[in-house]
This record gives structure tokens, C-alpha cells and sequence, in this order.
């Protein structure tokens, strides 16, 4: 795996904590260093009174490709127990569905996984042309996340999401805009202006009355959300070491296709 403390950038300015995905070389996949740094700018933006916004991007090319397969491969051989709560991943996610204040999330290029699901606790999301989301677990022998698997059947309808999640081919920011995933989408040179510029207009309104009208949007399956992470976090941990998520992680390493024909 190679991490740097560079990977995730962090930048507080006007109310605005910004967290960027910046490991371009790897196709902004996130390594379990990435998640523990931005679980911590979450929680260090939830504290500090002085930030009243956060924005994810990416670049104008990638949002993310999701979680490092490289970590998932060393995860899949034996390394740390996937559904331990204290693990950087699920820290981050917990973190995230839980985040009092609003979010913005401005994706071009691929969103990958994680890089989607993660979209689903974002507040507003603006979408490059060049957008692609896709939720390809199925394909690496695993399953949802996040609480994906409940909230995109919400958002999508049962057959639309059960076609994204078992086939895991990736959709266009268009289809994603007609769901209800994106709020908009822009030429890609302009989406991450657009998100810094709704989340000014959010720093700039009342803090108290954001959280709340936020907290009473979520209210009716906050603890269904935690309780649907916690049981997908048992399942892809148990998924994880099994051939099927082995053979996946190889293949992609390789650069093969995949041969399930066993699994
Ligand atoms: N984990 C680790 N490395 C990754 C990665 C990931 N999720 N996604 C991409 N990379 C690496 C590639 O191995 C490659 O490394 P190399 O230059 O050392 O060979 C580099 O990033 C460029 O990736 P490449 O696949 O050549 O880029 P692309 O533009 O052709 O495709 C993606 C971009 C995002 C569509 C493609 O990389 C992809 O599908 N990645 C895997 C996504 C995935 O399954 N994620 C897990 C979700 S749960």
C-alpha cells in the first residue's frame, strides 16, 4: 500500500472545512490512513463552532474508485477484523451518517463504491458531466455498505437498486440526477466552484436552524441507518475472507479478469 499523509487534504476557510481526495495516482481509492484522517477532520469540523459546512471533492477527473483493493487484499488475508466499529472505515462512516451539519459533495469522473455510497449521507451533490457511480461489491464478492442497501432502495426503488448493487455497472450523472442522487450537474470544470459556492450560501444561514431542520430530515431511520450499517459491517467482514472477494482482489491486481466459477 502507498499511503501518504498528502493523500487527504483538509482546509478550513469561511465556515467551510473542505476535504479533498487527492491520491490521483491510484485513482483516489481510500486506504484505511485516508479514512482515519478525514473521520478525524469530521469530527474536528463537528466540534470546532466556527465550521458550519463540509464539501468532499475529488478532482476533475476522479471522485474516488473507492476503497484501495490493496488494502482489501491484505484485509482478506488475515489482516484486522473488517467489522471492528474502532476501524478507520467504519469510524468514517459512522461519522459521516451521524454529522450534525450540513454536506456537500462535489463528484466528477468515477465514484467508485464507497465514493457512492458515501454520496447517500451527503446533503446536496453536485455532479461534473463526467460523473460515473457504480457499486460494484457483488463483483468483488462482497456486499453493500454504509447503509446502501437501505437507503438506495429508498431513493431508487427496490428493482432500480437491486440492479445497481447485484450487477454493479456504473450509472451516468444523468440517470443519478433523474433518482434524486445529484442535485445538479455541471461541466465538470465548474462542479467543484458550484458545491464551494452552496456550501458559502449554508455557512452564511443560521447554524442551529441548518442542524435541526438536517436532524429532522434523518430523524425517522437514524437508528435504522446505524443498525443497517452495523449489520452489513458483519457481512461484507465475513464476505471479505471468503474466495470469492480472494479471487476478486487478485484478479484486479493482476489485471485479470475474475473466475468465480468456484465460488
Ligand atoms: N484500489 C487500489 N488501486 C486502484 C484502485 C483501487 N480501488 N482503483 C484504481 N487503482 C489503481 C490501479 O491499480 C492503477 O495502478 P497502477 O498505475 O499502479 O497500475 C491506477 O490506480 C490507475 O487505475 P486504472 O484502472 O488504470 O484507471 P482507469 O482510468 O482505467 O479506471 C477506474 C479507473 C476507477 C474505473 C478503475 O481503476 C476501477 O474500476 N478501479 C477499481 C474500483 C473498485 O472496484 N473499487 C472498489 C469498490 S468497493
Amino acid at each position: 500500500m502507498s499511503s501518504s499523509p498528502q493523500d487527504i487534504l483538509v482546509h478550513t476557510e469561511a465556515g467551510v472545512t473542505t476535504i479533498t481526495f487527492n491520491r490521483a495516482d491510484k485513482k483516489n481509492s481510500l486506504t484505511e490512513a485516508m479514512y482515519a484522517t478525514m473521520a478525524d477532520a469530521l469530527a474536528q469540523a463537528e466540534s470546532d463552532a466556527a465550521v458550519r459546512c463540509v464539501v468532499f471533492q475529488g478532482d476533475l477527473a476522479i471522485f474516488s474508485a473507492g476503497n484501495d483493493i490493496n488494502d482489501f487484499l491484505r484485509q482478506s488475508a488475515g489482516g484486522a477484523a473488517s467489522d471492528d466499529a474502532s476501524r478507520p472505515v467504519w469510524r468514517f462512516l459512522e461519522t459521516l451518517a451521524a454529522f450534525p451539519k450540513p454536506i456537500v459533495a462535489a463528484v466528477c469522473g468515477p465514484a467508485v463504491g464507497i465514493g457512492t455510497t458515501m454520496l447517500l449521507h451527503c446533503d446536496l451533490v453536485y455532479a461534473g458531466d463526467n460523473a460515473a457511480f457504480s457499486l460494484p461489491f457483488v463483483n468483488l464478492g462482497l456486499c453493500p455498505e454504509a447503509a446502501s442497501s437501505l437507503l438506495l432502495p429508498q431513493m431508487l426503488g427496490y428493482h432500480r437498486a437491486a440492479e445497481a448493487l447485484m450487477l454493479g455497472e456504473p450509472f451516468l450523472a444523468e440517470a443519478a440526477l433523474e433518482v434524486g442522487l445529484v442535485n445538479r450537474v455541471v461541466p465538470p470544470s465548474e462542479c467543484n466552484l458550484v458545491a464551494q459556492t452552496q456550501a458559502k450560501k449554508l455557512a452564511a444561514k443560521p447554524l442551529s436552524a441548518l442542524i435541526e431542520t438536517k436532524r429532522l430530515l434523518k430523524a425517522g431511520q437514524a437508528t435504522q441507518v446505524r443498525e443497517r450499517m452495523r449489520e452489513e459491517g458483519a457481512s461484507f467482514a465475513r464476505l471479505m475472507g471468503g474466495p470469492a472477494a480472494r479471487e476478486a482482489f487478485s484478479a484486479f491486481m493482476q489485471k485479470r479478469h475474475p473466475d468465480f466459477s468456484q465460488c
